[in-house]
């Protein structure tokens, strides 16, 4: 039988039947088939596309034209699952109209079916904006990597009560606000339960333990393709696409130098009347 894609409806649910949400990210056609084909709940077209696809050192750099031409991609190689998008830096933190502007294009030429935002309380009217328009919206919250010029680094947070407060504030204001969902990442464990338990939403941890109602990976993380050099704590790698295609490149490389690929069974052959004219007689070779 055929899986069908979640629904915001089914969102709460598996979260209500204390079912495990799976999430990859996904940014291609390719990526986006093969995650599907695997059976994920969701996908998300992440603005870490800008570490992992395009090679900036943040996430920092990528426009709403990046998201758009990612997620139209990944829409076209997962058509039954649900793909929620990122809304990239700067995108929502002006007016209504140019943050609806902005997740409109997301929804309308990407085709996603929701959108995700990073920040807190600061955002919920921005959240709650979206939401009224017909716009799904995943929160986030803990470590929060468009802001890292503010953080000043890629830190655990949740680790003092006065931050654990503030980070279950803004889980609430952003749930009141009309999130169906909320990503927490690098939390500690004891918060991401704490917040999970006080939500109705189900919350999706990435680098937030085992707590949360769903979990979220980077695929080039999740499968060891071209990923960091130095090993995530929270990341576990359960394949090593990355020395496979290492090693297919380097045979081919080597099979063209030594000639011995492409071979005569590679190729594609002219009748042999069709070339004679060109020669004056059917060449002895
Ligand atoms: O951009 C991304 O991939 C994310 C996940 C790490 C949650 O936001």
């Amino acid at each position: 039988m055929e899986k069908k894609a979640l629904t915001l409806t089914r969102f709460k649910k598996m979260k209500q039947d204390r079912v495990p949400i799976t999430v990859v990210t996904a940014y291609d056609y390719p990526s986006a088939r093969l995650a599907e084909e695997a059976g994920v709940d969701a996908i998300l077209v992440g603005d870490s596309l800008g570490n992992v696809v395009l090679g900036y050192e943040s996430t920092v750099p990528v426009t709403i034209d990046d998201m758009v031409y990612h997620t139209r991609a990944v829409t076209r190689g997962a058509t039954n699952t649900f793909i929620v998008t990122d809304m990239p830096f700067a995108t929502y933190h002006g007016s209504l109209d140019v943050t609806l502007k902005h997740a409109a294009r997301i929804m309308q030429e990407g085709l996603a079916n929701a959108v995700k935002m990073e920040g807190g309380a600061e955002i919920a009217e921005a959240v709650q904006g979206l939401v009224r328009a017909g716009i799904p919206v995943m929160a986030h919250v803990g470590l929060t990597p468009q802001s890292i010029n503010q953080i000043g680094g890629y830190r655990v947070q949740g680790k003092s009560s006065k931050q654990a407060q503030k980070l279950l504030e803004d889980a609430k204001a952003l749930e009141q606000a009309g999130a169906f969902s909320i990503v927490l990442e690098l939390v500690t464990d004891e918060i991401a339960e704490l917040i999970t338990d006080k939500l109705a939403i189900p919350t999706i941890g990435i680098g937030a333990g085992p707590a949360t109602d769903g979990q979220v990976l980077v695929f080039h993380d999740l499968l060891g393709y071209a990923a960091d050099i130095v090993p995530k704590k929270f990341v576990k790698t359960y394949a090593n696409v990355g020395d496979i295609i290492r090693s297919g490149i380097s045979e081919y490389i080597r099979e063209v130098k030594e000639r011995s690929f492409p071979t005569k069974e590679h190729a594609f052959h002219i009748e042999q009347e069709e070339l004679q004219p060109l020669y004056g007689s059917v060449p002895s070779k």
